[in-house]
């Protein structure tokens, strides 16, 4: 058995389908290069039949990034594989991901269909998709509440029927370990022709336990891993691909496995994940949580000063985490500035880095020490790849225990400023009235959270909102940073809307 273990990446399918996650096409194509860059094996770019958004956004990925393989998911039948064909036959590597269901809980309730139906739709969505490409994966939906023989005679019959992934979903999160282990043991003994297919997990974390079972998995025997970026997904959500990552790593004495990924670039997936889906990662979150490294306790202090290794089983620099705090001031210059910007890891543009250079200078004015932290929350504040139609010019607030907040905004629309005032319940409020009364876009508030991104009383504000349309009810997430939270409020809304403005523009 190949010691090589295959990562499928699903944050812009599966990962997409968390509450409220919503992402343009603009946005699943800058994740997806960076989950290239990552190493990820294949991209789940989206289930194409489900709206035409999602068809732009597969065909998109599968147009624009290279050196990856891209799936897209269909349903059992025929004009779902051949809708996502269309959609991603234009990759370097097109995958189809056909699945059903073989619980008997699925099929009598959901399907209602028999054990035979099942067996024969699964055979013919396989041999149906492999007229496009030898690339195809089945998947049993429900694998690991389903009958052992039955789902044994399923994934024979479609691997005869030519796929070459076969993926064993424990969609509800309901498997241990221990017994998803001898589970994929016991497929690998009794279909007989396992040898000429890879197997897959899919764990979902109802119980927490979605990393543990995909790596019990492959214990058992399984080569292919599928999961999201900071475990987003349906409900609890899906397995963390950066910890299966840094669990084959870490005690790969154990596993004896490799994986193609550069795991400097973990860090860096997971904030730009986290900051275009608006899904805050929890600060003691395996790998990627912001307190992952931090060491409270004095004695703990110590003995990592003393040596790293007492109390990090992993070094932060392998995941693209620096550790340098004060990095550049006032008096940096350029220079030390694009430097600095390019230690971690971003290869921007001179108009890019025009740009970032004038907010540092800004920032490094009100702000004595700028961490890696400070110039992260800028750079990926400026420099964002959707077109803006609008920008904040200014901004005016009056407000205070006794008086009615006031905003006054001016916001530049093709080069011209547009000024509106309104009062409300707060200044936040004020100033989202007076941007709703320039945009007209009928947005509400469904969300605002504000974070310090590091710590102190000139720290960087860094506003994450979620709007929702009033008329067809979609979700767009906006984030703007500053010293002045209330300017960082209004810089998130004004993002969001400008998402709103680009997600009409390319329907019409
Ligand atoms: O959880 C699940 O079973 C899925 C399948 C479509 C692979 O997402
Ligand atoms: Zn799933």
């Amino acid at each position: 058995m190949s010691n090589r273990v295959y990562l499928f990446d699903t944050t812009l399918r599966d990962g997409e389908q968390s509450p409220g996650v919503s992402l343009n096409v603009s946005e699943k194509v800058q994740i997806a290069r960076q989950l290239a860059k990552l190493g990820i094996d294949v991209i789940e770019a989206g289930f194409p039949v489900t709206s035409p958004g999602d068809f732009a956004a597969v065909q998109a990925v599968a147009r624009e990034v290279k050196g990856v393989s891209v799936a897209a998911l269909a349903r059992a039948n025929f004009n779902d594989i051949d809708r996502a064909w269309e959609a991603v036959k234009d990759a370097e590597q097109p995958r189809i991901h056909t699945f059903i269901a073989t619980s008997d809980i699925h099929l009598k309730h959901k399907l209602r269909k028999d054990r035979q139906q099942v067996l024969e739709a699964a055979v013919a969505a396989v041999k149906h998709a492999c007229r496009y490409t030898s690339d195809v994966e089945f998947s049993a939906e429900d694998a690991s509440r389903s009958d052992l023989d039955y789902l044994c005679q399923v994934l024979e019959a479609v691997i005869e029927a030519g796929a070459k992934v076969v993926n064993i979903p424990d969609t509800v999160g309901y498997t241990m370990p221990d017994e998803f282990k001898k589970f994929i043991e016991s497929i690998i003994d009794r279909v007989p022709n396992i040898h000429k297919a890879v197997i897959s997990v899919h764990c979902h974390d109802d119980l927490g336990l979605a990393v543990a079972n995909s790596l019990a998995a492959v214990a058992g025997g399984a080569r292919q891993v599928e999961g999201t970026i900071n475990g987003i997904g349906e409900r609890a959500g899906n397995a963390a691909l950066e910890e299966v990552i840094m669990g084959l790593y870490t005690r790969k004495d154990l596993y004896g496995l490799v994986t193609n990924v550069t795991t400097e670039e973990i860090y860096r997936t997971s904030r730009l994940v986290s900051s275009l889906t608006g899904m805050m990662v929890q600060p003691n979150k395996a790998v990627v949580g912001k307190n992952a490294f931090a060491h409270e306790s004095g004695i703990h202090q110590d003995g990592v000063l003393k040596e790293r290794t007492t109390y990090e089983i992993m070094n932060p620099a392998m995941l693209g985490i620096t550790r340098s705090n004060i990095v550049l001031g006032k008096h940096s210059g350029r220079h030390a500035f694009r430097e600095r910007l390019a230690e971690l890891g971003y290869n921007l543009s001179e108009e890019e880095i025009n740009r970032a250079f004038g907010r540092f200078k800004d920032l490094a004015d009100k702000k004595k020490e700028i961490t890696d932290q400070d110039l992260e929350a800028i750079v990926e504040d400026e420099i964002r790849e959707l077109p803006n139609t609008y920008e904040l010019s200014y901004l005016h607030i009056s407000s205070g225990t006794t008086i009615v907040p006031t905003a006054t905004v001016g916001l530049k629309i093709d080069g011209e400023t547009v000024e509106e005032a309104s009062c409300g319940d707060g200044p936040v409020d004020a100033i989202y009235k007076a941007i709703d009364k320039i945009t007209n876009l009928h947005l509400v508030l469904e969300e605002y959270v504000i974070n310090a991104v590091t710590g102190g009383k000139d720290a960087l504000g860094d506003v994450t909102v979620k709007l929702r349309r009033r008329d067809n009810g979609r979700t767009f997430i906006g984030r703007g940073v500053s010293t002045d939270i209330l300017e960082a409020s209004a810089k998130a809304y004004i993002n969001a809307a400008n998402k709103v403005v680009y997600e009409s523009k390319m329907k019409s």
